[in-house]
């Protein structure tokens, strides 16, 4: 397979570093995942890679989704996403872990595997291992006619460009985008309405520009990473939609700025973490506007009387003038499309928290782009 990439593709472009710039990205990587995808007349997404004509894909009962890292928690985005719009069974699974536990490949369940790079080792085996069983696996990937695009027997590919930074940014969201395309087009396929289908359709359509309104706005985003930096530890809290992008959120702090962070459910706090709540224990809460919205405000009141610095990713349509916190405000889509908007401000926080300790933001220590031995 021939691969070209642009030269500028592979330049700082007058960004600091490869993870802003990537980042800076997005809207235009976003555009380029849903171009030709979007079907107005059936109010549907169309994949022609995908390999599997309808009845097939009607035939599935349900859907695991594998990947490693940031791409593990992005599949919990997707499971979500599968879940709500086309009511079939979905969660996600670490890849890593899937292939050393004797996985049951059943006929009636459609794998997932998503990874930026298609080499991933972990990712790549467990793909061998679906295929080695009869089971039918599809590639949620970047890299064209990488290892995984090459053993699936179809999929859908990201668009997003070459990536550079360790850390993944725009490939992450164009792996959300893809997820909401596939639940559009499971959706249907089954019971989600022509009206429910254009709902999901135009927000689809506002993603790209939404996300440069954050990134115009993003000043006091930086502001916030300088309390950030100065922790040794955070929390990232959200519930149901908002617990994956915590997870990813926490993640994206620890591999660049070294600072512990840990993600939980929101509903979980008072069941243990409370407990670590005081001063020098900053928490980001995930409190988007939606039928959870007092049960997220209750719990930051929590923290807040326990004197934990609050920092909330939140909606214009959220009152927060009560409380004393920090918060960053995201432009509103609908409800399941909404954590891709989310995550956006979490990217920019371990940005600024990593730059603002001087780290080597785009080669963390320790870690690789793609890990592709054993
Ligand atoms: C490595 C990287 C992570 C990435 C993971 C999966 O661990 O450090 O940032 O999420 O691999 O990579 P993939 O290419 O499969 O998406």
């Amino acid at each position: 397979v021939e691969i070209s990439v642009a030269a500028e593709d592979l330049e700082l472009s007058g960004y600091e570093h490869y993870m802003l710039k990537e980042i800076h990205e997005q809207p235009d990587a976003a555009a380029m995942v849903l171009r030709g995808r979007l079907d107005e007349r059936f109010a549907t997404a169309r994949l022609d890679g995908l390999g599997l004509d309808p009845r097939e894909l009607r035939s599935f009962r349900r859907i695991k989704i594998l990947g490693c890292g940031s791409a593990y928690y992005v599949g919990q985005l997707g499971a979500q996403l599968i879940e709500d719009l086309a009511r079939i069974p979905a969660d996600a699974e670490a890849a890593s872990e899937f292939r050393y536990r004797q996985p049951i490949i059943e006929s009636d369940t459609l794998y997932v595997a998503v990874s930026q790079s298609g080499e991933t080792a972990d990712t790549a085996f467990a793909v061998e291992e679906i295929k080695r069983k009869g089971g039918r696996v599809i590639g949620v990937v970047n890299v064209v006619g990488s290892t995984i695009a090459r053993t699936v027997d179809g999929g859908i590919y990201l668009h997003a460009g070459p990536e550079i930074s360790v850390a993944s940014t725009k490939a992450l969201t164009n792996m959300a985008l893809s997820f909401a395309l596939l639940a559009l087009h499971l959706g249907r396929l089954h019971d989600l309405s022509h009206a429910d289908g254009q709902r999901i359709l135009r927000g689809l359509q506002r993603i790209p520009e939404q996300i440069r309104e954050i990134l115009e706005d993003a000043d006091p985003i930086a502001a916030v990473a300088e309390d950030i930096a100065k922790a040794q530890s955070a929390f990232y809290i959200g519930r149901v939609r908002g617990f994956p992008v915590a997870r990813e959120g926490a993640q994206k702090l620890k591999e660049i700025s070294y600072i512990h962070a840990e993600a939980y459910q929101t509903s979980e706090l008072k069941h243990g973490p409370l407990a670590l709540i005081d001063p020098h224990m900053p928490t980001v809460a995930l409190i988007p506007e939606d039928e959870l919205t007092d049960r997220n405000l209750a719990a930051a009141e929590q923290i807040l009387a326990r004197k934990g610095p609050l920092i909330a990713i939140t909606h214009a349509g959220v009152d927060l003038a009560h409380l004393d916190a920090r918060t960053i405000v995201v432009p509103k889509n609908e409800p399941e499309l909404d954590p891709i908007l989310l995550t956006i401000p979490t990217q920019l926080l371990a940005y600024h928290a990593a730059v603002r300790l001087g780290h080597d933001v785009d080669k963390p220590r320790n870690l690789a782009k793609s890990v592709t031995v054993e």
